[in-house]
């Protein structure tokens, strides 16, 4: 275990980092194009942990952390008292996750649909990349996002929500819910 640099996003003293994640700031295709170019942005608050090794969860993971902004504009916005353990955050408009947040081993929280729908558009040269579907998504603050969940495109989910293991989230959440399966529904609300 260290403490601080990820390659790639940056340092905070008190950041608690295992293992190494990947940072992807720009695509294969223009690096090739324009070797220095940046493209997004990560942002990350007080306290950040974020676990990247097979032994450093109790469940064990089945990948390092990813953080995607290699689209122009693209942004991860990471609140304070994060933690995140071997899942994939792949922005390419913004993805905010609010303070106190916990997201488990092997969990997808993406903006886009990474391809068009009609496959005569996925055979443009640039694989149709303008008619993909993108739209941000917001996670609030004190939320737990089960193993292995995914979180789609365009989806805002409440403080206080806790997404149970294996879910997949196309829909708002409201704020205290308890949601789970495929697609995601309300299976109770956590009294405060
Ligand atoms: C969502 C969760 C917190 C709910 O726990 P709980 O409050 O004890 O709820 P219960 O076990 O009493 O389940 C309530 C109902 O939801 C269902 N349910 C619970 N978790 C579910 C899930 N992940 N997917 C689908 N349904 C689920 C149960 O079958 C039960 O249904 P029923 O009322 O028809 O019998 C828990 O099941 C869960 O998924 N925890 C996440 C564990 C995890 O991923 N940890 C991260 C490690 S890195």
């Amino acid at each position: 275990m260290f403490y601080g640099y990820i390659s790639g996003l940056g340092y905070k003293s008190n950041w608690v980092i295992q293992g190494m994640p990947r940072v992807c700031h720009s695509s294969w295709l223009l690096r090739k194009k324009y070797p220095t170019v940046i493209k997004g942005q990560i942002i990350i608050g007080e306290n950040f942990q974020c676990v990247n090794k097979f032994t450093s969860n109790s469940i064990g993971l089945i990948q390092p952390c990813l953080f995607n902004v290699s689209a122009s504009g693209s942004r991860i916005i990471i609140g304070k008292n994060v933690g995140i353990s071997g899942s994939t955050i792949n922005a390419t408009t913004t993805i905010t996750i609010g303070d106190n947040t916990i997201i488990g081993s092997g969990c997808l929280i993406t903006d886009t649909n990474s391809h068009p729908i009609m496959a005569a558009v996925r055979l443009l040269p640039n694989g149709g990349e303008e008619y993909t579907k993108k739209a941000p998504v917001t996670i609030g603050k004190n939320v737990f996002i089960g193993a292995r969940s995914i979180v789609m495109k365009g989806v805002t989910i409440g403080d206080g929500v806790v997404i149970g293991a294996g879910s997949v989230v196309t829909k708002n959440v409201p704020a205290n819910a308890i949601v789970a399966g495929n697609p995601a529904k309300v299976i109770k609300f956590i009294e405060q």
